[in-house]
């Protein structure tokens, strides 16, 4: 590697981890602890069972849909929390792998429908302390809120 590709590489590697922090960061995100008796009971009422399985789960939530999209596991896309949820508000933002194209998106937009006008944020917390311990998600840490005199 010559000294201006390795230069290049170095100021890239500085950049994204400069993104970790900056203004645009996900950092310090976090929903209130959510429900997860409640989330499966929203999982129901927003019949998301019509196109997805949860890994793991039989009975209630079990899908209605052929070949249902399944949530959990180990998964490429889906690695944190923030992607969790960010993939139930924001469903283009990153599209599920490893399905045929056609099943998932249309014209680069995913399929699934968009709840953000009718699910309210106490129901998404649920819905995400449901899904997350079916996911094999790296650790979240809920933001720790200490006393304040
Ligand atoms: C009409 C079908 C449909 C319904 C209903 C639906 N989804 Fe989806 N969902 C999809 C499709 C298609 C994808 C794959 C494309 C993508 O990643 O956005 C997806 C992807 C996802 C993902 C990301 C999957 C992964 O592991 O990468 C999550 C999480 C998810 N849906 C949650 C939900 C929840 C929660 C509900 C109910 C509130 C719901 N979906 C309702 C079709 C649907």
């Amino acid at each position: 590697m010559n000294k201006t590709r390795l230069c290049t590489v170095i100021s890239l590697a500085f950049l994204m981890s400069a993104c970790d922090t900056g203004p645009e960061s996900p950092r310090g995100f976090s929903l209130p602890v959510g429900d997860a008796a409640r989330g499966e009971m929203v999982f129901q009422e927003f019949n998301c069972k019509s196109c997805h399985a949860v890994k793991g789960k039989e009975g209630n939530t079990e899908s209605d849909a052929e070949v249902p999209i399944v949530l959990g596991g180990k998964v490429s896309r889906v690695k944190t929390y923030a992607e969790l949820v960010t993939s139930v508000i924001n469903p283009s933002h990153r599209l599920a792998k490893g399905y045929p194209e056609e099943m998932v998106q249309e014209g680069g937009q995913s399929k699934m429908p968009n709840f953000n006008s009718v699910m309210t944020v106490a129901q998404l917390a649920d819905l995400v302390a449901f899904l997350q311990p079916h996911y094999e998600l790296q650790p979240y840490e809920p933001t720790y809120y200490p006393s304040f005199y």
